[in-house]
């Protein structure tokens, strides 16, 4: 099945219920999902009868490989992308142009206007991540190995960990791990954040060490040719293999305990049909209940796929509805300024029927000790 073809001509029925000549298409995460193409500075006019790919002579021998039977438009150095765009809207006799106004600048939209006059432009929101929302067989596979990635990276790292490392360290010994066993790039900055500074759910790496606290969240991902994981797994450090477990502050058992509860009530609420708020509510409750729901501050989980945050969002109020081949995180959190946050995060798949946990890092507070 060629997967980004079928993509377009589900653009080009959109084209003919809207009206709409043509859609120009400038997210570079769009050009790729529409093309396969990995390269970027290119447009894509994609037209109810013709679509190509206004690109310049660096990818020329790249598209041949990714995208055979794109018809493309090189444009020659002598002129910018606007310009060849501009040539190429005017070629192809348009007279209605959808834009993609979540991602065309307005800087982008008067160069092109400058160079194609008298078209009537309208704006497409969401019309590309209306489709990208539910994921096809080959976007499943690509998340798959994505998660594959980050799991076999962090299985390296947790092997490495020393109470004398610091955060800094260790997120480019993660980062280097998840490029080692295959993955392109990590999905974000990766997050190592020891004791009281796992409490900011965002924490950037310093100097602090391992051994300066009894634990620390690590939230990272593997990006592979196109496609990003995200997970968050608590380490509590064992200096002692034969008395491994003993030495786990009761605070730390007692969070780590709701946090686990509350991920399991959010899993088991993800079905086709429940709304992300319900989703969202299911967790939280738990947290709530437990006297922290001041200390989750964040919603509950977000889509995955290209982009590492992405519809649906999974928080209160969100009316989005779920549905088979969809795939969230689902990360509940509670942080505790002074002390340090306890969250857990997993990637989940919509199913017809419920769902299925992707990722399978071990989540609870045993699998999570780590003998230094
Ligand atoms: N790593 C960012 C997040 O979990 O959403
Ligand atoms: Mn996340
Ligand atoms: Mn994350």
């Amino acid at each position: 099945m060629d997967y980004p073809v079928l993509r377009r001509h589900n653009l080009v029925a959109r084209l003919q219920r809207e009206a709409v000549d043509a859609l120009l298409v400038s997210h570079p995460v769009h050009v790729s999902y529409l093309t396969g193409f990995s390269g970027e500075s290119s447009y894509l006019v994609l037209g109810r009868e013709r679509t190509l790919l206004v690109t310049d002579g660096r990818f020329t021998e790249q598209l041949a490989s990714e995208c055979p039977g794109l018809e493309l438009l090189v444009r020659p150095t002598t002129q910018n992308l606007y310009q060849a765009t501009g040539e190429a809207l005017t070629k192809l006799g348009l007279r209605t142009l959808a834009f993609e106004s979540g991602h065309l600048t307005l800087l982008d939209m008067e160069l092109l206007r400058e160079q194609c006059g008298s078209l009537d432009w309208k704006p497409a929101r969401d019309w590309v991540e209306a489709l990208r929302v539910v994921k096809d067989p080959s976007e499943l596979a690509a998340l798959r190995e994505a998660i594959h990635f980050a799991e076999r990276a962090f299985q390296a790292f947790r092997a490495l960990l020393r109470p004398e490392d610091n955060e800094k360290d260790l997120a480019d010994a993660l980062e280097h791990q998840v490029r080692r066993v295959g993955g392109r790039c990590t999905s974000f900055p990766s997050i190592v954040a020891v004791g009281a500074r796992s409490a900011l759910p965002h924490a950037p790496p310093t100097s602090k060490r391992v051994g300066e606290a009894d634990f620390l969240l690590v939230d990272w991902g593997a990006c592979g040719k196109f496609y990003n994981s995200d997970l968050t797994r608590m380490l509590v450090p064992q200096p002692h293999a034969e008395r491994a477990g003993r030495m786990v502050p009761s605070q730390l058992a007692e969070v780590f305990r709701i946090v686990l509860q509350a991920q399991a009530a959010g899993i088991g609420a993800v079905r086709p049909g429940a709304k992300g708020m319900d989703v969202d509510a299911a967790a939280r409750k738990v947290i709530e209940a437990a006297g922290y729901g001041a200390n989750f501050g964040h919603g509950l989980g977000h889509g995955i796929g290209m982009m590492i945050h992405e519809a649906p969002a999974l928080r209160p109020l969100s009316e989005a509805v779920l549905q088979p081949g969809m795939v969230v995180t689902i990360e509940p959190g509670i942080y505790l300024p002074g002390w340090g946050g306890v969250r857990i995060e997993d990637d989940i798949l919509v199913t017809p029927d419920g769902c299925e946990v992707l990722t399978s890092v071990p989540r609870d507070l045993e699998g999570s000790m780590v003998v230094v």
